[in-house]
């Protein structure tokens, strides 16, 4: 267990480190992490002091786990071969293929719940965002959209939205709680930022971060990494670290104290996410479901995303990296993909399903093997920059948890509507800044037309129409609605029907505002 003991034992300068941690690193096979010690100054040696006291009495343990789950890790996609089956079609909801009366039941179901203050939205924002490469939250990023806004900002505005629409619906005012799980990495500049833009006008007290645990980086051969000479390399423990600091943070408590009962929990990158989706809330409460997840069409074979299906008869994700290639290109008759549902990261859970969870099934989530770069001082003290993987990160899933569920349900939603996650900086070809632009500012653009509206270019000529553009073209026109106007293209024909608007274009909550500047450019 983690008991920060900072100080206990603090030694004068020039002094050995203290015996017990000279021994217990000794016992745990991890003495070289005070192989610098005689060069460290004061405020260093505490510093590492501190961290070594916070892991206590685990740091062997997890060295050796990590080591020995790495080991066999190594032929772990054939055992799942044979094992696998796809999610049955009665478990399985779809927006594509349900009748739109049904779908307006569980939207009035969603609202119903929302509006009794029982439901929550739960971001993961605890990641390091390596992909993207940017060196602050993702949540902060902003995809060059006209009005600039960041995920963190659009997030916030379609949670005051959709409050607002199931206040409207059902004569009340109602407030969806956003639970923030950070890391160390991410915590303070994601409070600053919030704090900066005034909470995006939420009220403070319903937004709450709290932080999850860091695990040591370890070599192949099971030793913690040093990546100064006074500090251990540590990462996030994943995402599944969820359910220990639900607990480490008094989180499902604070849901207990606001009459939570419904939680949907989703990852920060993906721009078109719908915050406590009501038709999504709808269907799994509908359903009696405890858990469930929403999916997309798999785009291809190797697309980045995991899978949900049944392992050994037990709902799973598998996740991509741990899908053989043979299992992701199977097909069906109708030339579908087999393993299609590819999950989005938005999963749904009922508190009482988490609070099993925390408190019953957490040791036995899978720790999944991340082999990564991590940079290291060599034994002469230098800074190494690995050109190739040299350390064994272990994280715990958040979808691992889906084996325990007595009524897990699927819901598929469609992906121009619902998915374009932000992964990858803007040379790489999916999941970039350009395409979650492309797919944000294409969607609005259907709303726009479906709702009436014609645009024209800077001359004042129409401007061509693309009723059923895809999320991955450019639109002829732009045009960006904020959120706080509309949460899902509802309610634009008041402002929209039959209304000539120059491109480009930006719908906000008090006026119709055309980009003037733009246009006066040109002329
Ligand atoms: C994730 C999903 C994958 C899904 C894909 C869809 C997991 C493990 N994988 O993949 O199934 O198909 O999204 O886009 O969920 N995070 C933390 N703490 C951590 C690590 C990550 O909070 O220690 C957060 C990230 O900030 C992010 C989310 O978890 O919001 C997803 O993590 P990421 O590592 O980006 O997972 P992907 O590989 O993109």
């Amino acid at each position: 267990m983690l008991t920060a003991a900072a100080g206990r034992g603090r030694p004068e300068p020039g002094m050995a480190p203290p015996e017990e941690t000279r021994a217990r690193l000794e016992l745990a096979g991890q003495s070289h992490l005070l192989r610098f010690w005689p060069q460290l100054a004061p405020a260093e040696r505490d510093a590492l002091l501190a961290a070594l006291a916070l892991l206590e009495g685990e740091l062997g343990a997890h060295c050796r786990r990590a080591a020995e789950a790495r080991a066999r890790e190594t032929g772990a996609l054939e055992r799942l071969d044979g094992r696998l089956e796809p999610v049955p079609a009665e478990f399985l909801g779809s927006v594509r293929s349900s009748e739109p009366a049904t779908l307006a039941q569980w939207e009035a179901e969603g609202f119903r719940q929302i509006s009794q203050n029982k439901v929550a939205v739960l971001l993961l924002a605890g990641g390091q965002g390596t992909r993207l490469g940017v060196a602050y939250p993702k949540g902060m990023y902003s995809v060059g959209l006209p009005s600039g806004k960041t995920l963190y900002q659009i997030q916030a505005e379609r949670i005051r939205k959709v409050e607002q629409l199931a206040g409207e619906k059902y004569s009340t005012t109602c407030t969806i709680p956003w639970y923030i799980m950070t890391s160390e990495f991410t915590l303070g500049p994601t409070e600053k930022f919030f704090l900066e833009h005034n909470y995006f006008n939420l009220d403070k007290t319903n937004v709450i971060m709290f932080e999850q645990r860091m695990l040591p980086a370890v070599t192949f051969d099971g030793k913690a990494i040093l990546e100064q000479k006074g500090k251990v390399a540590m990462a996030p423990d994943g995402n599944g670290g969820l359910y220990r600091a639900l607990v480490d943070n008094k989180i499902l408590d604070d849901m207990e104290r606001r009459g939570i009962q419904y939680i949907h929990v989703y990852c920060v990158d993906n721009i078109l996410v719908k915050m406590a989706d009501p038709v999504f809330i709808g269907f799994c409460v509908s359903k009696g479901a405890d858990c469930g997840a929403k999916v997309v069409e798999k785009a291809c074979p190797s697309e980045p995303v995991g899978v949900v299906c049944r392992v050994d008869g037990v709902y799973q994700v598998v996740e991509y990296s741990e899908l053989s290639v043979e299992i992701a290109q199977m097909r069906s008759p109708d030339g579908r993909l087999v393993y299609r549902a590819g999950s989005i990261c938005n999963h749904f859970f009922t508190r009482s399903f988490l609070e099993t969870v925390a408190q019953k099934y957490e040791p036995q989530l899978k720790q999944h093997v991340a082999i990564k770069k991590v940079p290291y001082v060599d034994e002469e003290g230098n800074l190494v920059k690995p050109l190739k993987p040299n350390g064994i990160k272990l994280e715990k899933f958040v979808f691992d948890v889906f084996q325990f569920s007595k009524n897990f349900v699927a819901f598929e939603v469609l992906r121009e509507e619902e998915f374009s996650p932000l992964k990858n900086a803007d040379d790489a070809s999916t999941d970039t800044p350009t395409t979650a632009r492309r797919s944000l500012l294409a969607q609005h653009y259907r709303w726009a037309l479906k709702a009436g509206a014609r645009f024209l270019d800077e001359n004042g000529s129409r401007l061509p129409e693309k009723p059923n553009l895809s999320g991955t073209e450019d639109p002829p026109a732009v045009c960006e609605i904020s959120p706080l106007v509309s949460y899902f293209g509802e309610g634009l024909e008041t402002q929209m029907k039959n209304k000539d608007f120059y491109s480009p274009f930006i719908l906000d909550e008090s006026k119709t505002e055309m980009l003037e500047d733009a246009r006066m450019k040109k002329k």
